[in-house]
């Protein structure tokens, strides 16, 4: 059995010694693929320590052929926290409050009109407009076509370590204000405005968050959601925020996963924003995958201070839906 190898900034506690599962990382900063477990089955207290402990290490992490059902989904991810209810403003599958469908058709009927395409636009960490956005999404994969359709992440961690000590401090300060938007140049489809007007979702964030398990910082500038750094004028919003987006971006800092039927990606949204894919458009294959998100925490920044809800209640869990 491998040993979990850990990148040379990341938290050195979650480094364990004798491994049940195998870990492969994928690139310097991001991404590992764990071989070895069974999904479909309950897993052993061990098996769950060092999954988390991989996830915190690789910010990532990839299981191949695990060909689950909604219920194995669920249940899968409710042995690492609570589950939220499948998406807090576009829904859940019908008779699955915890799962959020991820098709090819939902992304195509949401906005409208060209978009002003940048190196960073669609990136996003989940639902960052929420005060308290799921911790973690796990998402598998059903139709997947023969190719194109891959999906990448980006380690927050990474960045703004990369960043200089100067601007690092001068980040360090600062909060930014999250919510549903269409990207630049593009139009909220009736459907998209409808749902995001009943369910209302803006939240003051720091721009950098403490990592609640490592103290880690992480460059919390969620590209889709982030709209206005507080205090700055529209010209030194623009300015900063570009910067910043395109510094996440940075190839290096990213890692790039080829889907199967049967794959399971499980990331950390503190530490982690990702890219879903446009080229499927391009092409004629469908795509499906279904995504489950875990309750997560109000955000602190190095000052201390959390999070402030300026619209909308924080993203609750599955299981209140399912007792309506
Ligand atoms: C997501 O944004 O959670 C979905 C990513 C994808 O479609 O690959």
């Amino acid at each position: 059995m491998n040993a979990v190898v850990s990148p040379p900034f990341s938290a050195s506690e979650s480094t364990l010694q004798a491994q049940s599962i195998e870990v492969s990382p994928l690139s310097a900063h991001i991404g590992a693929e764990i071989h070895g477990v069974d999904l479909t089955k309950p897993l052993s207290l061990q098996q769950i320590a060092e999954i988390r402990a991989a996830l915190l290490a690789w910010r990532v992490v990839f299981f191949r052929e695990q060909f689950l059902t909604h219920e194995q989904h669920v249940a899968f991810s409710a042995q690492f926290g609570e589950l939220t209810v499948g998406h807090p403003v576009f829904g859940h599958v019908e008779g699955h409050p915890a799962i959020y469908s991820i098709s090819k058709f939902r992304k195509a009927t949401r906005f409208e009109g060209p978009a002003l395409q940048r190196p960073w636009t669609g990136w996003h960490t989940d639902v960052t407009a929420a005060i308290n956005p799921p911790y973690a999404s796990i998402l598998r994969g059903v139709t997947i076509p023969p190719y194109g359709g891959d999906t990448q992440w980006t380690n927050l961690v990474a960045a703004y370590s990369k960043l200089s000590a100067p601007l690092r401090a001068f980040v360090d300060g600062l909060r930014g204000v999250h919510r549903f938007a269409p990207p630049s140049g593009a139009q909220g489809t009736d459907a998209f405005n409808a749902a995001v007007e009943q369910n209302t979702l803006v939240t003051e964030h720091p721009l950098v968050r403490v990592h609640p398990e490592t103290g880690e910082r992480a460059l919390y500038v969620s590209p889709g959601f982030l709209k206005q750094i507080v205090g700055l004028t529209p010209r030194e919003n623009q300015a900063l925020l570009e910067l910043l987006w395109e510094h996440v971006t940075r190839p290096e800092f990213t890692v790039r996963f080829k889907w199967e039927a049967g794959s399971v990606a499980f990331w950390d949204n503190r530490t982690t924003a990702h890219l879903a894919p446009t080229d499927i458009f391009d092409l004629e294959f469908d795509r499906q995958l279904y995504r489950t998100t875990l309750v997560g925490d109000v955000p602190v920044g190095p000052d201390g201070v959390r999070s402030v809800a300026l619209q909308g209640t924080p993203v609750g869990a599955a299981a209140a839906v399912a007792l309506n």
